[in-house]
């Protein structure tokens, strides 16, 4: 697979990489999971140059660190690993439909202790990329990001990202330490960063992760109405799922699809070579935890989309719903 750096010193990296979050969390909670098939899955995506692979502390909560530890542990050095902290479970079925709640925790010492417990639960002595999965609205973003950069120093981290913030709070963050990434939700129904987080990103140097990158699968053609979403299952909570916002956002799908059909490619990787047209700052961490499914969105790196079919994309109608 092609490959780009992340930031102006960062790693090198797959153009697409994966998202290992859904392997443990967030949907299809009632289907037991299949580890084995998850960790070969892991292990797939580095073979096929996939090699930045996402996950957080707080997915599980506190197993998906494992599992990517565990898939990992006699390739480490083939993978960029990317971690979060700053979301911590509070309960672990106190959320929606019994799902895990969780809340942000910015606090300097919760960082510190968190790194370490991240390290361990990932069997390395340092991880690629730490990020700050959200700023918690109490503590200001320089202590906790300063808590960041002690990690670095540690040689516990390489590299920081932010997840989920606007230009000020990068700034704010690039006064205390440099900022490698900024991972926000960017796909073809979710474009607001580009008004202002990712013309920022690239003017200093800062690559733009997107996650959510396949709309949570809806993109990829996955979903014809509400009933065909999982039992417990997040999305099932998110407004552009609900049955007559789904219904309206289907010329969404459709519209990518007609675009897939004419190149020869899947809608998954039209919207994710979308995407990667972005510029080589943007690199999209889709999710999968299906075998032929990363074979798929591997091949995405080789779809080349003409401006035509760049445009076409650019024309789909704006989603009905928000997007929580
Ligand atoms: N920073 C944050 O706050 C944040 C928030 C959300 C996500 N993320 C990160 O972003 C990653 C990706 O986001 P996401 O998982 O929410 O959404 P996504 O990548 O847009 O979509 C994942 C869904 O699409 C399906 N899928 C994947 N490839 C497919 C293909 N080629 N054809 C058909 N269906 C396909 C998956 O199915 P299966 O799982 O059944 O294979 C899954 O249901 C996460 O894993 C996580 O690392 C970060």
């Amino acid at each position: 697979m092609r490959t780009t750096t992340l930031g102006t010193h960062g790693p090198r990296v797959g153009v697409i990489g994966l998202g290992a979050m859904g392997m443990s969390f967030a949907y299809d909670m009632a289907t037991p999971r299949d580890e084995a098939t998850s960790v070969s899955v892991i292990r797939q995506a580095l073979d096929l140059g996939m090699t930045l692979i996402d996950t957080a502390d707080v997915y599980g909560p506190y197993t998906n660190e494992e599992l990517v530890g565990r898939a990992l542990a006699d390739r480490r050095e083939h993978a960029v690993i990317a971690t979060k902290v700053g979301m911590e479970a509070i309960d672990p079925t106190g959320g929606p439909g019994g799902s895990p709640l969780v809340k942000p925790n910015g606090r300097p010492e919760h960082v510190r202790a968190a790194i370490d417990a991240s390290l361990r639960r990932l069997g390395t002595d340092h991880v690629d990329l730490y990020q700050l999965h959200r700023v918690d609205p109490e503590v200001p973003i320089e202590e906790t990001w300063g808590a960041l950069a002690e990690a670095v120093t540690a040689g516990k981290a390489r590299h920081l990202g932010l997840s989920k913030v606007g230009v000020e709070q990068i700034q704010r963050a690039q006064a205390v330490h440099p900022v490698t990434t900024v991972q926000s939700e960017f796909s073809l129904w979710t474009r607001d960063v580009q008004a202002e987080v990712l013309p920022y990103c690239t003017q200093h140097g800062i690559a733009l992760l997107s996650y959510s990158p396949l709309g949570r699968g809806f993109l990829a053609g996955r979903f014809a109405s509400f009933d065909e979403l999982p039992e417990k299952d997040q999305r099932r909570r998110l407004p552009r799922f609900q049955q007559d916002n789904l219904q309206a956002n289907l010329d969404i799908a459709n519209g990518v699809r007609a675009v897939a059909d004419r190149v020869g490619a899947t809608p998954a990787q039209v919207a994710l070579a979308w995407l990667v047209a972005q510029g080589p700052h943007v690199v999209p961490i889709p999710g999968t935890k299906t075998p032929k499914y990363l074979t798929d969105n591997a091949g995405a790196a080789d779809v080349r989309l003409s401006p035509g079919d760049l445009a076409e994309l650019d024309a789909v109608p704006a989603p009905v719903g928000g997007r929580y």
